[in-house]
């Protein structure tokens, strides 16, 4: 839909409904899925590492479609010199926006000390973003927690976006809760501690200049327009957008980003995937790489089970192309008719 490369006061635009990082999940596939349902809400990588792009040579992390604009580049690291280059790297690959993970809990993540345990050191969070920023052009944003373990969230989050702004960093997406370091694995850290969006709301008001997303457990545009009604410049939806693609995203251009065009149906972004599709296998790829992401795009819906089992089933056959799809799409109809589920 969008293939043009996206300027820093569309891109925070763009954020006023964002995807969230999710690693395994929101991966090239999963985001061509997303932007044939909304041509405008930014999206996000899975978390690359710096040592990845910078040690490892894994410069295929950065591999994207140009239909994904605006989409931005998560990074996760601590090391400022290699986050730098890092940044670089990303800018180079034609990212429109470089995003520090400062929010994940992950035993993986915490052994190399970036992610969620940096709430704990605001310093050396603005040193690496103020790297980021001198290597490269494109705006540098941090995904935060509202603090970790025993700190106490009315004092951190403050004194972290005051310190990390002071580096240069202007947008900022909140993860409403904290993040327990020891004890819960990572999906229980998200859900399990309590979501503070008061406290993001305050935020709010104590950082006028600052551009303030909100995440965590938010499932419904009508949700998201509540948000911004009250004052936040934007909304990142994670697993929402994952699972029930459509309710979050297919009407998102007209709602979100008042767009006058029709709003985009399960049906036409299946129908727009074919050709990606079918260039993929092409090419050697298995068909069940970018299915698995389209699991959910008739949740809800009469048929949906049957598409499930016919994508779940079907893909991983070695000869499985977009016929599959099309002839999921042709049951789909039927039960449309029949009104089954
Ligand atoms: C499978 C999965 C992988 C995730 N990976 C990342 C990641 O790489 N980086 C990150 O900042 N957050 C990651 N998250 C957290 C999400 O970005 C988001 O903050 C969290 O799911 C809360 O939002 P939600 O309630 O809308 O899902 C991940 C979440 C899930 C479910």
């Amino acid at each position: 839909m969008n293939s043009m490369k996206t300027n820093t006061s569309s891109i925070s635009n763009a954020a006023r409904l964002s995807i969230a990082p999710m690693m395994d999940w929101t991966d090239r596939h999963c985001r061509y899925l997303h932007r044939q349902l909304s041509g405008r809400a930014l999206l996000y990588t899975e978390m690359v590492t710096a040592p990845a792009l910078v040690r490892g040579g894994a410069l295929h992390l950065l591999d994207h479609a140009p239909e994904e604009h605006p989409v931005a580049l998560q990074l996760g690291g601590s090391d400022p010199k290699e986050l730098a280059q890092a940044a670089r790297l990303g800018f180079e690959a034609g990212y429109d926006e470089i995003n520090l993970n400062v929010g994940c809990p992950s035993d993986r993540v915490q052994s190399g000390t970036f992610g969620a345990v940096l709430m704990k050191n605001p310093g050396l969070v603005a040193e690496c973003c103020a790297a980021m920023i001198a290597a490269q052009p494109v705006e540098v944003t941090v995904k935060c927690r509202i603090g970790v373990d025993d700190q106490e969230p009315r004092d951190v989050l403050p004194e972290f976006l005051a310190r990390v702004a002071s580096a240069g960093v202007g947008r900022f997406s909140i993860h409403a809760r904290k993040a327990w370091l020891q004890g819960l694995s990572p999906k229980e850290n998200r859900d399990i501690p309590p979501l503070d969006y008061e406290l993001v709301q305050q935020m709010r008001g104590l950082f006028p200049a600052l551009h303030l997303s909100v995440n965590g457990g938010v499932t419904t545009l009508d949700q998201v327009e509540a948000f911004l009604e009250a004052g936040l410049d934007g909304v990142m939806v994670g697993r929402a957008a994952y699972h029930q693609p459509v309710d979050v995203l297919a009407a998102a251009d007209r709602r979100i980003f008042g767009g006058t065009g029709p709003d985009a149906t399960a049906e036409g972004a299946v129908r727009a995937m074919l050709p990606y599709i079918e260039a993929h296998v092409t090419a050697g790829g298995r068909l069940n790489q970018i299915t698995r992401h389209m699991l959910g795009l008739f949740a809800g819906r009469p048929g949906a089970r049957a598409w499930r089992r016919m994508l779940s089933e079907g893909a991983h056959r070695p000869a499985a192309g977009p016929a599959l799809l099309e002839h999921a799409l042709a049951e789909i109809e039927l039960a449309s008719h029949a009104g089954a589920t």
